[in-house]
């Protein structure tokens, strides 16, 4: 018999190949943040590994060797696998750390926590695209089937990590904290220089003119593409099929303009319509 693909912890669907109900809840409930940590939150597909970069450059003032010489899951562990728990564990602070995980199952600890928390947002429909593509590509999801099936589910919140209204919703819920910082996908596209300078700031880290040149030069998206610590090619083929598709894929705004049709898109619309009605943020998507 083939082992499920999928577990659920608390309603929230998860990869059964790369976390258990034991992790899951030892996050949630024991889990110790620390203040001197930084953790990174984000939907899948949303420029999780893009703002690691990012950090894993300011952290070092703009010098590549750390995100070119260590692979970015040991960079910055995903503490909701288990792999990444361990990792997290082992770390001495101050840890750089991220996960996926929704706000009502994420470590309890944070709300007594000084931890600097970024939350990094896209598009959905751009992070449902991305996410489709990616799921043809990566063992721990199911085969998303047609672009209309996979649609379906993700506006229901039936694939791993949930609904990405609720997920926004939740994590937005701390907007208001000194400890939490959020900034979207498309605001790095247009400024990452800006970004970046936002970002040092909330971080409280002085680095200099040539240092956040070299931070933007190093997180470009050809850079990327070419390192092999960040881009996913050190995955085995049994985990990517490296033959079908990249992790890094296009990596720019508006891809769902040329894979909805406009009746999937109004369709989306409504539901985004209805869901995000009492959120009072603009973003850049409208
Ligand atoms: P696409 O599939 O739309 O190309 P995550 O890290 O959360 O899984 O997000 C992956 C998405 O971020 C992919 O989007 C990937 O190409 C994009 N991405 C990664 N690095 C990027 C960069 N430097 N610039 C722009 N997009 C980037």
């Amino acid at each position: 018999m083939t082992p499920e693909l999928y577990i659920t912890y608390k309603g929230i669907l998860f990869p059964s190949m790369r976390s258990t109900v034991e992790t899951l809840n030892y996050v949630e409930n024991e889990f110790q943040l620390l203040d001197e940590d930084i953790l990174l939150v984000t939907y899948p597909k949303s420029g999780t590994v893009w703002m690691l970069e990012i950090l894993g450059l300011i952290q070092h003032s703009g010098d590549p060797s750390w995100v070119h010489s260590t692979v970015v899951w040991e960079r910055a562990p995903w503490i909701n696998t288990n792999l990444g728990l361990e990792l997290a564990l082992k770390y001495p602070p101050p840890r750089l750390l991220t996960t996926h995980l929704p706000f009502q199952i994420s470590p309890k600890s944070l709300l007594h926590s000084e931890a600097k928390v970024i939350y990094t947002l896209r598009n959905p429909k751009d992070v449902l695209i991305s996410y489709y593509h990616f799921a043809k590509l990566y063992d721990g999801l199911k085969d998303p089937g047609t672009v209309e099936e996979f649609l379906e589910e993700f506006l229901s919140g039936n694939v791993p990590i949930g609904s990405w209204f609720d997920h926004v919703k939740g994590w937005l819920e701390m907007k208001d904290r000194s400890n939490f910082f959020f900034i979207t996908y498309e605001e790095l596209q247009k400024d990452l220089r800006g970004s970046v300078e936002k970002i040092c700031h909330f971080l409280g880290k002085e680095i200099n003119r040539q240092q956040i040149d070299a931070v933007v030069e190093n997180a470009s998206f050809q850079k990327m593409k070419d390192n092999k610590m960040s881009n996913f090619s050190n995955l085995p083929d049994a985990h990517f099929n490296h033959k079908e598709g990249k992790f890094m894929r296009k990596g720019i705004c508006e891809d769902w303009k040329n894979h909805l049709t406009v009746k999937q898109s109004k369709h989306f619309d409504c539901v985004y319509q209805e869901k995000m009605k009492d959120v009072n943020v603009a973003f850049p998507w409208g």
